[in-house]
C-alpha cells in the first residue's frame, strides 16, 4: 500500500516506492493504493494503481469513459477549481526553481471548461478510430471527446465515411462550426463526400498536403477578427482562451512601437500589436502558415506588416530595424541559444514571451535575466482538464546593462 503525496508537473501522483520516487496516473494527494510497476528506470519507477484503498474526497468520477485509458486528460478526476489551483502552483515552483523568480502567478481561466478544443488528432488503425493510449501505439477507440467543441463530436459519429485504413485524420472546426479535415495516410482513400457533406458544414478535406474536396484553408474569428488558417497551420486550440491571450498582450503594446513577431503562425499577435504599433515584422518556419499571414494581414488592413519564410534563429537577424517591443511564441523547445542572443542584441526595451512550456519558459527566463527584468507572468487555462498551462510574460529591459 502507498500513500500519494502529490501530483508531479504532468498530473500524476507521486509516491515512494522502497525510497524511489514512482509516478502513478489517475491519483490525487492522500489517495492511498495497490500499485503495479510498469517500468523501473534507474531514478524512478512508473506504476499503475492495481486498487483504490482510500480514494480522496475531492475525487470526481465518471465524467469520461476513456479516463485513465487514452492519456488525453490527466486532471478530469480533480473539479475545475483544483485544477487551477494546481496550475498556479506548478507554474509558481517552476519559475522559482529554474528561472530563480519569485512570483504570485493569475491564472485565467476558460470560459468552456468542457468542449473548448478547436482540433483534435485520432490515429487510425485498420479502419478503427482513436487515441493511443499513454506512451503506446496501443489504440483506445473512442466515438466522442469531452475535450473536443461541440461540431468535431458531431463528426466523430459519423467518421467511418471517411474510410481511411490506415493513418492519421485531424478535424479543425471554426467559429461558425465548419470543419476542415486533413488525412495523413499512405493508402487510397475515398470518403462518402455527399453523406458527409449533408450533415456536417464542410469546407474542405485534404489527403497529406492536396485537396480532396473543397479548400485547404477555412477562417478563424477572434475579438471580430478574422484568420485564415491552412490545414497545417498552427492555431491556439481554445478560441476563448485565446481572446484573453490577444487582449492581454495588445496591452503590453506601446503607440508608435515596430514589433518583431516571432513564431508568428498565421500572424495573429503582429496583427493584434498592430493595432496600435506603427509596424512588426513576423518570421515562422511553415509556408503555408506566412501565405495565412500575408493574407490575413490584408484582411485585417494592416500594410505595415512585413513577412519572412523561414527558421527564426536563421533569419531574426536579417532585421536591421530598431524593434520596441520583441513578441515570442516559440514552439515547446522554447528558444534557441542563437535566437535568444540575437534578440538580446536588439535591445528592445520589451519582450513578451508567450509559451506553453513552462520548464523551457523557465530556463529561457533565466539567461534573459541578464538583460531584462520580469515584470509580470500570467497563466491562461488553455487546456483546461490536461496538466498543461499557457502563459505569458512581460520582460522589461534593465535601466543598467551588465
Ligand atoms: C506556438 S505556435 C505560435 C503561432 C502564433 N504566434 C499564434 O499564436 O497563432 C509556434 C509557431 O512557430 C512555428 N515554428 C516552429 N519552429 C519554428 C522555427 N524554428 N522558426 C520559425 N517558426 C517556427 C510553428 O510553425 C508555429 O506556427
Amino acid at each position: 500500500m502507498y500513500n500519494i503525496e502529490k501530483l508531479d508537473n504532468k498530473g500524476r501522483g507521486i509516491c515512494y516506492v522502497n525510497n524511489k520516487i514512482t509516478f502513478v496516473p489517475n491519483t490525487l494527494p492522500g489517495e492511498v493504493v495497490e500499485l503495479e510497476i510498469i517500468k523501473e528506470a534507474k531514478k524512478y519507477n512508473e506504476a499503475k494503481v492495481r486498487k483504490y484503498i482510500k480514494k480522496s474526497e475531492k475525487r470526481i468520477e465518471g465524467l469520461c469513459p476513456y479516463f485513465g485509458i487514452c492519456g488525453g486528460c490527466e486532471l478530469l478526476h480533480s473539479s475545475y477549481k483544483d485544477t487551477l489551483k494546481y496550475k498556479k502552483e506548478k507554474l509558481e515552483s517552476i519559475i522559482n526553481k529554474y528561472a530563480h523568480v519569485k512570483k504570485d502567478i493569475e491564472i485565467i481561466s476558460s470560459d468552456n471548461e468542457l468542449n473548448y478544443r478547436n482540433k483534435i488528432t485520432l490515429k487510425v488503425v485498420n479502419s478503427k478510430y482513436g487515441y493511443y493510449e499513454d506512451n503506446t501505439h496501443f489504440l483506445v477507440q473512442i466515438d466522442h471527446c469531452l475535450l473536443a467543441e461541440e461540431a468535431i463530436n458531431s463528426f466523430i459519429k459519423d467518421i467511418n465515411y471517411l474510410n481511411i485504413k490506415n493513418g492519421e485524420v485531424t478535424i479543425k472546426s471554426n467559429y461558425n462550426k465548419e470543419l476542415l479535415i486533413w488525412i495523413k495516410s499512405k493508402d487510397m482513400v475515398n470518403p462518402d463526400i455527399d453523406y458527409l457533406k449533408n450533415r456536417h458544414k464542410i469546407v474542405g478535406i485534404v489527403l497529406n498536403d492536396k485537396s480532396l474536396v473543397g479548400d485547404t484553408l477555412f477562417v478563424e474569428m477572434i475579438n471580430k477578427m478574422l484568420f485564415q488558417v491552412s490545414y497545417d497551420s498552427f492555431f491556439q486550440v481554445n478560441r476563448s482562451v485565446c481572446s484573453k491571450l490577444f487582449k492581454l498582450v495588445e496591452e503590453e503594446i506601446g503607440v508608435d512601437d515596430t514589433i518583431l513577431d516571432l513564431y508568428c503562425g498565421v500572424g495573429t499577435l503582429g496583427i493584434v500589436a498592430t493595432k496600435k504599433a506603427k509596424k512588426a515584422y513576423g518570421i515562422e518556419i511553415v509556408k503555408n502558415a506566412i501565405l495565412n499571414a500575408i493574407t490575413n494581414a490584408k484582411i485585417n488592413k494592416r500594410d505595415n506588416i512585413y513577412y519572412m519564410l523561414g527558421d527564426v534563429s536563421k533569419n531574426i537577424a536579417k532585421i536591421k530595424d530598431d524593434i520596441d517591443t520583441i513578441i515570442v511564441d516559440p514552439p515547446r523547445a522554447g528558444l534557441d541559444s542563437i535566437t535568444k542572443q540575437t534578440i538580446i542584441s536588439f535591445k528592445a526595451k520589451k519582450i513578451i514571451y508567450v509559451s506553453c512550456d513552462p520548464m523551457t519558459l523557465a530556463r529561457d527566463l533565466l539567461d534573459l535575466q541578464e538583460v531584462y527584468d520580469i515584470k509580470t507572468i500570467k497563466g491562461l487555462d488553455m487546456f483546461p482538464y490536461t496538466h498543461h498551462v499557457e502563459t505569458v510574460s512581460v520582460l522589461c529591459r534593465k535601466t543598467i546593462e551588465k
